[in-house]
């Protein structure tokens, strides 16, 4: 009962006391996760990002604080409405001044256009959502071709929670995810081991390559 509760909210934090104990948290634990996408994308001053899930919005400001150029922009989405409202409450002055868009969307339909993207970053995400590849297409659709997508996670934590019953299925599984990647015109996937401030972590890495794709010359 209690382990559903809080599977509940670990997947789509609702304003209750369980979910303000998530987000806290979340803001507590996830902040080396968060930063470290943003540094591992590689962001430029003028590049459109986004992030997935973006919960409490740690990962936002992050990001905003590199894209300095007249044409750095920063798109968030996030099913949780408790999310959507906390994280809009931290970033309010780059709402705006529109640097960054918050979207209360999942990320299955996503209201970004096609091939606008230049890095995605995303930190205990994948494993709430319902389909993989409903996911990773919808990702894949809104990339630019050769754009890089950064996903940070502790595997040894992630599988320990998911041993508890409190993560639904197996989906949080690397290897899943990456299988998504694959089967939706992401290609150098990979995962590395990193470390930061003592604390040892994981980044999957994936471009997402268009040129196999409908619609492109080099499509057979
Ligand atoms: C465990 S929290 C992680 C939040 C933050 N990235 C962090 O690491 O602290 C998962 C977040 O992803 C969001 N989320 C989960 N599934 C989603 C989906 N299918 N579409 C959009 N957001 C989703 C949840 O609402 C929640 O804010």
């Amino acid at each position: 009962m209690l382990a559903n509760k809080i599977r509940q909210q670990l997947g789509r934090p609702t304003q209750s006391l369980v979910g303000w104990l998530v987000k806290k948290f979340l803001t507590r634990n996830n902040r080396v996760l968060e930063e470290n996408a943003v540094r591992l994308c590689g962001i430029q001053p003028d590049d459109t990002v986004l992030e997935v899930g973006f919960g409490p919005g740690l990962g936002l400001e992050a990001a905003a604080s590199i894209l300095s150029g007249p044409r750095g922009k920063l798109f968030g989405v996030d099913y949780s409405e408790f999310m959507y409202k906390v994280a809009s409450e931290r970033v309010k002055g780059l709402i705006t001044s529109g640097k960054v868009t918050l979207h209360h969307s999942s990320v299955e339909a996503m209201p970004l256009p096609d091939s606008s993207v230049d890095k995605v970053f995303h930190c205990n995400c994948y494993y709430f959502w319902p389909d993989l590849t409903a996911g990773t297409a919808e990702i894949h659709r809104v990339m630019k071709p050769g754009g890089l997508m950064v996903v940070t996670l502790k595997v040894h934590t992630v599988a320990y929670v998911a041993s508890k019953k409190l993560i639904p299925g197996e989906h949080w599984r690397p290897e899943a995810y990456m299988d998504a990647l694959r089967a939706t015109g992401f290609t150098d996937i990979r995962m590395e081991d990193k470390n930061d401030k003592d604390i040892t972590f994981q980044a999957i890495f994936a471009t997402a390559s268009k040129s196999r794709m409908p619609g492109f010359p080099e499509y057979k």
